[in-house]
């Protein structure tokens, strides 16, 4: 399969993120969402992130400028029929997800594989809205995209071979380390990921130790690069509540209950950088 042309749907954190590797890697993408000021803050992120790549002279400038220009923004979803993949990186609402891809496998070629960014929606849960089960499959890249190295590959019940070679292979031209994974709820990541950062958050919320403290054992002790808190903070609190909920129904194991104290600060509207308050004020 000749891929040249990469359909990202969603110009967020991590959409902006997927479009900039992908760009970088000398594919034209064709970035969607939904209102303009969306496409301008995403493409404002990507200027920003790919001149602190040429800045740390991992770019020239002129590549820099070059994977800029081979972004195309847009706010018509059909224009995405020109595309010879698709990564969808759209809010995680599983409602959402399943109209897109709905109107994906109509505006799509059929032989295009429909990927999605989800960090903890069933992968087999959105193939079965498509005709095309077997060329759905989960890409799981990591914030900050052009800096993590690995993406989660994840296989839906129905996800082909051959689907899974292709996106082994793409994932290794955008120079990332793909790693294969199936199906459950939280994949791989957020399944152990998710449990470490609630039960820091029971840490404080029990006064075992200040967030500070907590955040210091992990960086020092576990040569972390970010303490659990902080990391929350990173991810976005409303995301981190959103996926241990789908851990606590997808499992059915109450050590999955989401920490009382997220829950409240969710609640407050405190969802970490991103609203300039979460465990740290920024
Ligand atoms: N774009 C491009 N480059 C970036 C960047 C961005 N958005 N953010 C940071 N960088 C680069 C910097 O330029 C720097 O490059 P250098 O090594 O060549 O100097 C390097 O990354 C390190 O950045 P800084 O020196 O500014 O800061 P830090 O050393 O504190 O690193 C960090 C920042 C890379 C974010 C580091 O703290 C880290 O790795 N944190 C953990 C991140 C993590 O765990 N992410 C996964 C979250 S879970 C997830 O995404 C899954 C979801 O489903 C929840």
């Amino acid at each position: 399969m000749d891929i040249r042309k990469v359909g990202v749907i969603g110009a967020g954190t991590m959409g902006n993120g997927i479009a900039h590797v992908f760009a970088k890697s000398e594919f034209e993408v064709i970035l969607c969402d939904v209102q303009q000021p969306f496409l301008d803050r995403g493409l404002q992120t990507i200027k920003k992130n790919l001149e602190r790549e040429v800045t740390k002279n991992k770019l020239t400038a002129d590549q820099g400028e070059a994977a800029t220009k081979r972004i195309h923004p847009t706010l018509d979803r059909k224009e995405l029929a020109a595309c010879d993949i698709v990564v969808e990186a759209a809010s995680e609402k599983f409602e959402i997800k399943s109209e897109l891809f709905r109107d994906l496998d109509s505006i799509c070629r059929p032989e295009v594989i429909l990927a999605t960014n989800t960090s903890s929606i069933s992968i087999t849960k959105i193939a079965a809205v498509t005709k095309r089960p077997d060329k759905v499959i989960g890409m799981h890249f990591f914030n900050p995209v052009p800096v993590m190295k690995l993406i989660e590959v994840i296989r839906g019940l129905a996800t082909s071979d051959e689907t899974y070679q292709h996106v082994k292979a793409l994932s290794e031209k955008l120079e990332k380390t793909p790693v294969e994974v199936n199906d459950a709820p939280g994949f791989v990541s957020n399944r152990v990921l998710m449990p470490l950062l609630n039960e820091a958050m029971y840490a404080v919320m029990e006064g075992v130790a200040t967030p500070e403290a907590v955040d210091e054992v992990f960086k020092l002790g576990m040569a972390h690069p970010m303490g659990p808190l902080t990391l929350a903070d990173f991810i976005g609190l409303d995301v981190c509540l959103d996926i241990m909920r789908v851990l606590l129904a997808g499992l059915g194991d109450p050590k999955y209950r989401p920490c009382p104290l997220l829950i409240k600060m969710v609640d407050a509207g405190w969802l970490g950088r991103k609203t300039g308050r979460g465990f740290y004020k920024y």
